[in-house]
């Protein structure tokens, strides 16, 4: 671990794991360093009982060891099977919800300069007839594969999604041509998905038992659809294994993800119970979904957890800059942002009119680096916040890179997991989704 020249004697510690910093400075007034210090033992407490799996939820730890949970011949048979999809399609649908999807459409989102794969698309997030109806319009043309990730293999809408993507390719491809062009992601023993796999034919690939959906962004359930967009899956898994070491570093100053876990307590016991995650970077948009999914089911129980938020910078500045501003003083913000995600691309100059109106007062802008404008950009944001009473911390990352967002993706999982069993509820289920559920399903006279 080495910490930002900048800061080693001035202010707190900054947590530097490669190519990603977690810079606590603009929080430090809302989460003294005492308050911190005096949490440390239950922060070292927590993590030692995931290691030594004696925490609630010990048999969905799988996800803890990025290497064990998808080995590299689990994910060469990936790679053959997306070699397979990327000779004979240019749509690649899958089929999946919550846990089962996020992962893969966040990760393809923020590396899309790295994927020259078949066009990955996403069925069965919902039951909006006219976008299911439009989906199976547009694809009409295309080249098609579909690939089924459920791990219950029972969630209403991927289950009902398959029955009309499964129509559309044996219509278009006879019921052989179809049970080839089907991939399914499951359960490895069990399960209505599996049975169904089984029975017709399809290939299957197994999640493994002791990861949790929104856990398994980096099992066969995302890595499958990454590998056929053509991203580099073993620099994911390596750089979440990376990463893994850095989280296992036994001072708080040192743990990037036990740091960031520590100051969301201290914040959420101090009255500031919304954390937005404002991301400096569109490309991060599906991030911030994955990362709401993964804090707010895991955390948020017993009356318990922060609400996570998200805002994407700058557009939301728009919208919400002025309730992050200035409304009630119960949010704090982290911010997300890449420095560097096309440094070629420079303001170019313009000739102002005569008229003196004519000119915008951004002349100045002229050859500098949108990256560099964005950056500068983010930190007026920060010091205004910061001024304004939202406490915020940061997460920089060097760039948008496959091993980067490995570690990134590895950092808040150990950091929910940490800041579950500090507030005492297993960070590994989500008891409250089956009242829905249930409902749901009365209504829909489902056996
Ligand atoms: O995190 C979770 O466990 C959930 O979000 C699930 O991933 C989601 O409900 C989909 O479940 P399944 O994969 O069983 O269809």
């Amino acid at each position: 671990m080495a910490f930002n020249d900048s800061t080693e004697s001035a202010g707190p510690a900054m947590p530097r794991w490669e190519t990603i910093v977690f810079d606590a400075a603009g929080a430090a007034d809302f989460a003294p360093a005492s308050a911190l210090d005096a949490l440390e033992a239950d922060v070292a407490r927590a993590a030692r009982s995931l290691e030594t799996r004696e925490c609630p939820g010990a048999d969905r730890l799988g996800w803890l060891d990025p290497e064990a949970a998808c080995p590299a011949a689990e994910r060469a048979a990936i790679r053959e099977e997306a070699e397979r999809a990327r000779a004979d399609c240019d749509a690649y649908v899958v089929i999946g919800i919550g846990g089962s999807y996020l992962g893969a459409r966040a990760v393809r989102e923020a590396l899309r300069g790295h994927a020259d794969g078949p066009e990955l698309f996403f069925a069965g997030t919902g039951l909006h007839a006219g976008a299911t109806a439009r989906l199976l319009r547009d694809l009409r043309d295309r080249d098609v594969r579909v690939c089924a990730i459920s791990k219950s293999g029972t969630t209403l809408e991927p289950a009902l999604a398959l029955r009309f993507w499964r129509e559309f390719l044996e219509r278009k491809y006879g019921r052989a041509g179809a049970a080839r062009r089907i991939t399914a992601v499951t359960d490895a023993h069990r399960g209505a998905l599996r049975a169904l796999a089984v029975a017709a034919g399809w290939r299957v690939f197994a999640v493994p038992d002791d990861v949790g959906g929104r856990f398994s962004v980096l099992t066969p359930v995302g890595l499958l659809p990454l590998a056929v967009a053509g991203l580099d899956i073993d620099a994911l898994v390596a750089g979440a294994t990376s990463m893994r070491q850095a989280c296992r570093e036994p001072r708080l100053r040192d743990n990037p993800a036990h740091f960031y876990a520590a100051h969301r307590h201290v914040l959420g016991a101090r009255g500031f119970r919304t954390e937005i995650l404002s991301a400096f970077c569109e490309d991060l948009r599906w991030l911030q979904e994955w990362w709401k999914q993964l804090f707010g089911e895991s955390e948020g129980q017993r009356g318990r957890g922060l609400f996570p938020a998200a805002a994407t910078m700058t557009a939301d500045l728009h919208s919400l800059g002025q309730y992050i501003q200035d409304g009630p003083r119960d949010l704090f913000e982290t911010f997300l942002c890449a420095r560097e995600t096309a440094p070629a691309l420079r303001v170019p100059a313009v000739e102002f009119p005569a008229d003196p109106e004519a000119d915008d007062g951004l002349g100045a802008l002229a050859g500098r680096s949108l990256d560099a404008i964005n950056a500068l950009a983010w930190e007026g944001v920060r010091q205004a916040h910061v001024a304004g009473g939202v406490p915020c911390l940061e997460l920089t990352l060097d760039r948008l890179d496959p091993r980067t967002v490995g570690g990134l993706i590895h950092f808040f999982e150990k950091a929910v997991a940490v800041s579950g069993l500090l507030l005492g509820v297993n960070p590994f289920e989500q008891p409250g989704v089956e009242a829905y559920k249930r409902e749901v399903s009365r209504l829909l006279g489902r056996r």
